[in-house]
Formats: C-alpha cells, structure tokens, sequence
C-alpha cells in the first residue's frame, strides 16, 4: 500500500514520518511512505500535481499542504484558493477514479467564533475571512467529490517545525520583559505531533475499510484544556524558564482582540468538541501542557530565527 504524503516539511507534515513509523510499526512491511514537499512539487500547480499522483499511484493521500498565512490570504486570495481549494480538488479527483483514499486537514476557521461552547463537527459553518472561506471550500469539494475521506479539523497548532505561537512569544521574550497577548479568544494549543499521530492511527485502523465504512468523514481533534492566547503565553514562559531556554517570566498584560489589529478577524471562540474521533478511533486529546514541554525540549538550544 503507497502513502503520499504532501506538504512534508510544514509543523503536521515533519511529523508524520515518525508517527507513520510508530503506530504502522507491526505492519510497516506492507507501507511504503513517499514524502513530498514543495520543492517536489507544487500543488498549485494543478498540471503538475496530476502528473504526479499519476507517476507515484498511491492508495492514500495525507494532504498536509495548506496555504496558512491568515492575514495575507485576505489581499492573496487567489493564491489561498489555490492551494486550499483547487489542489484539493485535483487530490479528490484523482482518489476518486483511482480508488484510492484521502486524509485532508482543515480548521476551526470555518467557523463563526460564536458563542462560548464548542463546536461539533456538524456545527454550523460561517468562516470570518479568505483563509476559512478557502479551506472550506476545500472541505466541500472532498465531500462532493469523495465517499472515502477524512477530514480532521484543528486549531492553534504549534510544533518544533515551521512558525508558530510558541516561537514568536519566546523570541518576544527575548528583548522584551512585558507584553500584550489577547485574552478574548479561547481555543486548544495542539501539537503537530499530536495531529500527526492522529493521522496515523486513523489510516491505521481505516486501511482495511470499505467504501462504505460509516467512519469515513470529518472529525474534530485538538489538545485540552481550553485556554486564551494570554494564559498559553503564560505557560509558555513558564516552561521555558524552568528550562532555561529564557531568563526571566516576560509579565503578560491580558488585552482585547479589538487592542491588537489584524488584516483578518479571528474567530473568538475556536473550542472545537472532540468526542467524535475518541468515540470512534479511540484518540484523546493529549493535555498541551505536557505536549508543549515536549516540543520545548526539542527546541532547546536551537535558533529561533
Ligand atoms: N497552523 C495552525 O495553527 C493551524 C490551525 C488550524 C488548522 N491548520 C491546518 O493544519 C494543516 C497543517 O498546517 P501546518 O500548521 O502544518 O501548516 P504549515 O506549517 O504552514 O505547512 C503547510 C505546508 O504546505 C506547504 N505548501 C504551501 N503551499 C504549497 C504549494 N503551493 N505547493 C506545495 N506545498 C505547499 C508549505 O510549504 P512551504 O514550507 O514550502 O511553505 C508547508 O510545508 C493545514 O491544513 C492548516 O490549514 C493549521
């Protein structure tokens, strides 16, 4: 069985080499794992991209390709599109007329933000911006297009590769000895790691499913607790200090999403509920705090830059 696995060298996609190699271990004879990143090819190139599934033939996609930078997506729209939507479409395509599968990821931005309870997988969707409306779209065109997909959205993901939350504060630690962070959005720190394991125990158990398999579909998984950006960032110095990594507790002055202008709105309220992947894939959330040691460990003693 062949598993491409596209947007290789992002936060989830460096993940899954080794998540693969655990949780396929007594059965990774009967895998071969080909992994892609942008260099090998460019999904925006739709042309490109269908050479390649044809050249490579896999069985399974892990789609791990996403266009992320949330901001510039608002004046970049085509390129979102492109990449979120349109890439997408050629992947489900090709699953669809080769009988193969996909595993496609998405995001809490699909949402409103409304509210202070979590969102199901069958919640309402309303996204703020380019970047949600993007990946929903390409949420839609896997639905119409495929039986056998999943499609696991997530939210506020840190990891030791690639930029992030975790990165920035601790580079802001650096020079600064206070800082404004957004007390009024609330969501769950999720380590790539985390997400990549999911994945991996997902196309585990689903490899021997049939087209009809009821577990086919979308799925909600992220870290827990709940928290704001300014009590993440808290714990982030927290940590890093006990580690050594910065000197000093940077203070963290709680301030209001309207205090800190971006191109594009983000959702107040990104809980995303998670008992669907746990009811049917046995997958818990894991506790980010425990998740966020991990990855500063890792990063210990390497460059932010
Ligand atoms: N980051 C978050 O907080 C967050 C939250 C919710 C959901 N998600 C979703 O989680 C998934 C993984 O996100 P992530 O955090 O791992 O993102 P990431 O680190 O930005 O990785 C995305 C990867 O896609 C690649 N890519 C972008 N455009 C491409 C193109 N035209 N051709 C080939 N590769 C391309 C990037 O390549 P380069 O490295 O060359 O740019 C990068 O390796 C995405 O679906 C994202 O929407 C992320």
């Amino acid at each position: 069985m062949k598993i491409l696995v596209l947007g290789a060298n992002g936060q989830v996609g460096s993940e899954l080499s080794a998540q693969l190699d655990n949780v396929l271990a007594a059965d990774r004879n009967r895998f071969t794992v080909i992994f892609a990143g942008r260099s090998t090819v460019d999904v925006s190139d739709l042309d490109a991209l269908r050479d390649f599934l044809g050249y490579h033939d896999p069985n399974w996609i892990i789609n791990a390709t996403a266009y992320t930078s949330v901001d510039s997506a608002e004046s970049e729209v085509s390129q979102a599109y492109s990449v979120n939507e349109h890439a997408v479409r050629v992947l489900a395509d090709y699953c669809a007329t080769n009988d193969a599968n996909l595993i496609h990821i998405s995001t809490d931005y699909v949402f409103d933000g409304s509210g202070e309870l979590p969102f199901y997988e069958d919640s309402e969707v309303a996204p703020l911006g380019v970047y949600g409306a993007s990946k929903l779209a390409g949420e839609e065109v896997v639905r119409a297009t495929l039986e056998r997909h999943i499609i696991l959205r997530t939210a506020w993901v840190f990891g030791a590769s690639g930029g992030n939350f975790v990165k920035t504060m601790l580079r802001l630690a650096e020079t600064r000895s206070e800082l404004g962070v957004v007390g009024d959005q609330y969501g769950a720190p999720t380590s790539a790691k985390g997400i990549a394991k999911a994945i991996a125990i997902i196309l585990s158990q689903m490899s021997e499913a049939e087209s009809l398999d009821e577990r086919w579909g979308t799925y909600h998984y992220t870290g827990k607790p709940f928290v704001s950006w300014a009590e993440f960032a808290r714990e982030i110095f927290l940590q890093a200090v006990q580690l050594g990594m910065i000197s000093s507790i940077a203070a963290v002055n709680v301030i209001a999403t309207e205090q800190y202008p971006t191109a594009a709105k983000r959702p107040q309220n990104s809980r995303l509920d998670c008992s669907k992947i746990r009811d049917t894939f046995g997958i818990e959330s894991d506790d980010w705090h425990q998740s966020l040691g991990e990855m500063l460990n890792e990063i210990k003693g390497v460059s932010l830059q």
